[in-house]
């Protein structure tokens, strides 16, 4: 008899996204005429077209695999050297930190690196989480059996709830020295959904107190590039101590439009350690090298061609421009919301706006209203966690054209 992996079925029901899916399909089969005005403002996927030095990257490597004599076949599971050596030069040796290039670990793209790390873990770890989240996070949880049942209110039994509400900004504060310690902490910054920052005294905090209590935390930087304020790390590892505790998770989904094309990479310092049973330390590091070696063959030729060429100098300018423009978007989507008198956060360092809604909406039902009233598509609060009731997200990735005409259908509801 097969068994199955109960612990997928502790998923409460809906994944945030096909939960909207379903109300916009159902929306567009009851008002057909009114369909095709819809803007999707929801999940968080790029629209501009590839940076032109990725594309030429990735043309002249599918040259190369059709002809024999520049042919490539399986590849390094970890990732080819010249694009670890890229990496780790162009986003940390350049900016004065220590990252060795086999300490890069090229994957398909974050969102699995932030679940499959899981696997080198061992079971009965304190998962922490803030709340409102990544939903992403919590679920590879859930599936590895790192949690309890779902519970009614939302949420799962065992997780460690970090409370992000107005009163901290939004961003998560270390517990307090009575509560139970978690032994693995997952942080986003710029924060999705709420488009915060952390400040590099609040990233001190953890990084001291994942060392205090020889837990980890998994610093999710997918938004790095949107992150311009100098007071909040783009990489935990800028923080003394966080080669000992921090595993980072990068992507080029935000960065260089790949969410289709799929590149990402993960930073694991060879410092970074866990503990068997009996307490004696382990390094990471090999342990994910094996698990990658093991488990897959790396990402496709081509696609790495493309990444690499994103820290060219042209590729970096395009990178730029292509961040400048969707900046430009949440630029004027928070300014379309304070106009409107809602209270608004993010936007300034994150292609996000976190929005309180309005009157005596609540996240669903301000959801519908849009939906609607404006045809407009936005995340509602709630699906992020218990904290996010009351408030929704509105992203900026879509074209300027859209963008302006929300700001214009926001202001009509
Ligand atoms: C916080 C966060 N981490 C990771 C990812 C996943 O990125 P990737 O496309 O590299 O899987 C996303 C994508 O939306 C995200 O919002």
């Amino acid at each position: 008899m097969a068994l199955v992996n109960e612990h997928y079925l502790k998923l409460s029901a809906g994944y945030l996204f096909p939960e909207i899916a379903r109300r916009v399909s159902a929306f567009a089969s009851e008002k057909p005429d009114l369909a095709k005005e819809i803007i999707r403002c929801g999940i968080g996927d790029v629209t501009e077209a590839l940076p032109a030095s990725a594309i030429k990257a990735m043309d002249a490597a599918n040259d190369e695999l059709a002809n024999r004599a520049t042919f490539k076949g399986y590849g390094p599971g970890t990732g080819y050297d010249s694009v670890r050596a890229a990496i780790a030069h162009g986003d940390f040796r350049s900016r004065g930190l220590d990252v060795a290039d086999d300490e890069i670990f090229l994957s398909d793209g974050s969102k699995g690196d932030c679940g499959n790390i899981l696997e080198i873990l061992g079971a009965g770890n304190r998962i922490a989480v803030t709340d409102p989240v990544y939903p992403a996070y919590v679920d590879a949880n859930v599936m590895f059996g790192n949690t309890g049942a779902a519970m009614a209110g939302g949420g799962y039994e065992g997780i460690t709830y970090l409370p992000c509400t107005e009163a901290n900004g939004f961003l998560a504060d270390v517990p307090a020295a009575s509560a139970p310690a978690p032994d693995v902490i997952y942080l986003c910054s710029p924060n999705n959904p709420t488009g915060t920052v952390m400040d590099r005294a609040r990233l001190e905090a953890w990084v001291a107190y994942a060392r205090k209590h020889r837990a980890l935390l998994f610093w999710d930087a997918a938004y790095e590039s949107y992150n311009r304020d100098a007071n909040a790390p783009k990489s935990v590892y800028e923080i003394a101590g966080a080669r000992e505790c921090a595993i980072e998770f990068r992507s080029f989904s935000k960065s260089g439009g790949f969410t289709g094309v799929r590149c990402g990479y993960t930073v694991l310092p060879k410092s970074v350690m866990a503990y068997t049973r009996a307490g004696d330390a382990v390094a990471l590091h090999g342990l994910w090298t094996r698990r990658w070696n093991t488990r897959s063959n790396g990402v496709s030729y081509a696609v790495q061609r493309g990444a690499e060429a994103l820290y060219t100098e042209s590729g970096k300018r395009e990178v730029a421009a292509l961040v400048d423009f969707y900046m430009e978007n949440a630029r004027i989507l928070r300014d379309g919301c304070r106009a409107l008198g809602w209270k608004t956060w993010g936007g300034e360092n994150a292609p996000y706006v976190w929005c309180k809604t309005p009157g005596s909406f609540d996240s669903w039902g301000f959801f519908d209203h849009l939906l609607r009233n404006a045809r407009v598509v936005t995340t509602p609060g709630a699906g992020f966690g218990r904290c996010g009731e009351g408030y929704f997200r509105i992203s900026a990735f879509n074209s300027r054209a859209n963008v302006e005409e929300v700001v214009r259908r926001l202001g009509r509801v």
